[in-house]
């Protein structure tokens, strides 16, 4: 069956900055790879062939990554919100290009949901859409959808305060709508789906179901939760094609290096001293470096990041091009922007985030 997805990627990553400053969350990589192309990739092995992006911040970088979407073999659509219609807004915005029921998804979230099974249970069903629900230990952050045994869905509330959250069960991202639900999102404006159009469609009594799973699921929106993914990737825990232990292009340079300590993912042409330590859970991109003595562990490194002799890296997150000084310290929580350089000898705090939007960037 020929299905229509619609991908949610206009939100501006303002959690992930300054890692956004210079790449839309969409093209954030997860181990080394585009995020969105790991999403496509699973739309595509369930049978979904064509992709409308429902872009708006830094739409360029996207389109020049995936064009028609032909060498994916898929057909892929763009449409550029100018400013954010919010999540409703933006499937009104390309009701022109959808044929029936069609699937949504939140941009930002790495699962191991199998879409086809979701397929099934909502022609089971019936309704006008089915949702996709994870349980989560704290459902303040989320949408939680109430349901009764049949599976139909009563309210929905999104980012309740903690003690008020009427359930642990959330909107985990992936709907599967029919098309006459576009006819209750108004039109030219911004709307959100979760705070309006989802409780409008359940006071005009219509159906939607929920489809709770206990798949892998997370949403790589922040910084903890996106150094998660790759931890889960590398130990298994998200089932991705990754070779256990010493992985990706740049393996075969590390193996018999004494420092590396696996589960370690490199890209290609990366230079490690012979005295480095590095890992365990550390993704290095393309290009990187590290010099002698520097440890960096529990880490991911985009391409090109040159760390000096003796720095420190822990729980961090480094962008493309950075330059991390001889014996700087870089600890928990850091996220550093694109083509920073760290002083050599600087001792950052914890959380600390470097890097300024760059010139021509929105703001
Ligand atoms: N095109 C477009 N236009 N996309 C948007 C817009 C917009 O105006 N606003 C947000 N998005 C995209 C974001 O890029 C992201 O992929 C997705 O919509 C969800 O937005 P987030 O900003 O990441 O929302 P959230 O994580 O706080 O909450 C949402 O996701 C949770 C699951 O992770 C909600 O859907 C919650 O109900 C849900 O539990
Ligand atoms: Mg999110």
């Amino acid at each position: 069956m020929l299905m229509q997805a619609v991908i949610l990627v206009g939100g501006e990553g303002t959690r992930l900055r300054p890692l956004t400053y210079g790449t839309p969350k969409p093209m954030v990589p997860i181990m080394n790879v585009p995020f969105l192309a790991r999403t496509m990739e699973r739309l595509y092995e369930a049978g979904i062939r064509e992709a409308i992006l429902a872009a708006g911040y830094m739409p360029q970088a996207i389109v020049d990554y995936f064009g028609d979407g032909a060498s994916l073999g898929m057909k892929v659509t763009y449409a550029i919100e100018e400013t954010p219609l919010g999540t409703a807004g933006a499937l009104k915005n390309v009701e022109e290009h959808i044929t029936g029921a069609f699937f949504v998804l939140n941009g930002d979230i790495f699962t191991s949901l199998d879409l086809r099974a979701m397929l099934q249970y909502h022609k089971e069903k019936g309704g006008a859409g089915v949702l996709h629900l994870i349980r989560v230990e704290d459902p303040s952050a989320f949408g939680c959808v109430v349901h009764d045994e049949s599976g139909r869905i009563s309210a929905f509330v999104e980012k309740p305060p903690k003690d008020e959250a009427p359930t642990d069960e959330v909107n985990a991202g992936t709907y599967l709508l029919e098309r006459e639900i576009l006819e209750y999102i108004p039109a030219a404006r911004a709307v959100s789906i979760e705070r309006e159009t989802f409780p409008d469609i359940i006071a005009r009594g219509k159906q939607l179901y929920a489809y709770t799973t206990n798949d892998y699921w997370i949403d790589v929106g922040r910084p903890e939760q996106y150094l998660a993914a790759h931890r889960d990737v590398l130990s298994g825990a998200m089932p991705l094609a990754v070779e256990p232990g010493i992985s990706g292009e740049g393996a075969d340079a590390l193996r018999g290096h004494p420092g590396v300590v696996p589960p370690v993912h490199a890209g290609p042409d990366v230079v490690v001293d012979a005295s480095a330590t590095i890992g365990p859970n550390l993704v290095l991109g393309a290009g990187c470096s590290i010099g002698a003595d520097a440890a960096v562990k529990d880490s991911v490194l985009w391409d090109r990041v040159s760390v000096g002799a003796g720095a420190i890296i822990e729980e961090a997150i480094v962008a493309s091009g950075a330059t991390i000084g001889a014996h700087a310290r870089v600890p928990r929580g850091s996220v550093i922007g694109h083509d920073v350089e760290i002083e050599p000898g600087t001792a950052l705090e914890p959380g600390a985030r470097v890097g300024a939007p760059q010139r021509g960037a929105p703001s």
